[in-house]
């Protein structure tokens, strides 16, 4: 893959090497993200952040990692605040933004809609997801995340058993990820989800022609035993069509501490792309493990910037003058 002027718009556009490229990268920016040095590389550069869609994390990581690149963002939230609202179609709006940024970032609610922007940009477009279709920088932070719990435990990527939990239909990010893990050897997931909420047949197939071992199951029983990472993952309640029908699955898969006691080997990592539903009747991911040192969920949230600012420097093609452009910083910085 070549990144230089690239849109990231599936993860299918990676292969293993695009992949250590990035997380090779992503490594070099601990660094900056952990405030141990800054960089202006990328002064005088804007980022347009354009989401169509709710989001706290990956927007402010986006821009916290351009903002770290030594970048200024300029930001869209919400459809009602763009003129998308007034009938403007994603085509002239990519013209103009296109216009008036570097790069972009975009989500939105349809699939589909960030190809079809990226199609009429003039510059790099990043997405930040696109309905129930990709997330595919999520997936890439994730496996990054993976990897680094693994490594932590003396273990490399391949080999990997994973579960999947939760709305696995609706759910991006689980998407993504279940597609990059194509690219590596004997991996083992296991997908746990009610029939109606189980990863579409089209990722299963192309799961299975790929090689990995795949096992659906509705039971937790069944699939939390014997895997390196639990995958817990939101209801997507904004996703259906009918919400009474969503309201049904609030609740049916959550973790506490003594399920992860009773059914999970005590090495096993929880990752969850957040927003975890703390609200009572879900709690998908009980507060009780909140000091369970494998709730790995903030250490996943903070690679995020080491992920975007590796894409950043990768797509802009500065990532070998990072290190030029670099200083020592003197305030008051906590341990990360
Ligand atoms: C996810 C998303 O937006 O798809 N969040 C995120 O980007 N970290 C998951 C979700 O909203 O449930």
């Amino acid at each position: 893959m070549n990144f230089p002027g690239q849109h990231i718009i599936s993860i299918d556009q990676f292969d293993r090497d695009a992949v250590t490229r990035v997380f090779d990268v992503a490594d070099q920016m601990i660094p900056y993200a952990r405030r141990q040095r800054i960089t202006r590389v990328l002064e005088g550069a804007i980022l347009g952040n354009m989401f169509f869609e709710p989001s706290t994390r990956t927007r402010v990581s986006f821009g916290s990692a351009f903002n770290l690149l030594g970048g200024q963002v300029r930001e869209t939230v919400g459809m009602d605040s763009s003129s998308l609202s007034k009938g403007e179609s994603l085509h002239d709006t990519a013209k103009v933004l296109s216009g008036y940024s570097d790069i972009i970032v975009m989500r939105h609610p349809q699939a589909g809609s960030v190809a079809e922007f990226a199609a009429a940009s003039r510059v790099p477009v990043l997405n930040g997801g696109d309905g129930a279709n990709e997330h595919p920088t999520q997936a890439l932070l994730d496996l990054y995340t993976i990897r680094s719990e693994l490594a932590g435990k003396g273990r490399e990527l391949a080999g990997l058993r994973i579960a999947m939990v939760g709305d696995l239909k609706h759910g991006r990010t689980v998407h993504s990820l279940c597609r990059l893990l194509q690219l590596y050897k004997n991996v083992k997931l296991t997908l746990i989800a009610p029939d109606a909420l189980q990863m579409p047949e089209r990722l299963l197939e192309n799961a299975r022609e790929a090689g990995l071992s795949v096992h659906t199951t509705s039971a937790m029983d069944e699939g939390l035993r014997e895997v390196d990472i639990v995958y817990q993952t939101r209801l997507q309640e904004e996703r259906f069509a009918d919400p009474e029908e969503a309201r049904r699955y609030r609740g049916a898969f959550r973790i506490n501490q003594s399920l992860y006691n009773r059914l999970c080997h005590p090495d096993t990592v929880l990752l969850h792309p957040l927003p975890r539903d703390s609200r009572a009747d879900a709690n998908e991911l009980d507060n009780d493990l909140n000091d369970n040192p494998n709730l790995a969920i903030f250490r996943q949230a903070d690679n995020g910037v080491l992920v975007r600012m590796a894409l950043f420097a990768l797509v802009l093609d500065i990532e070998k003058d990072i290190n030029k452009h670099a200083r020592d910083l003197h305030w008051y910085t906590p341990q990360r």
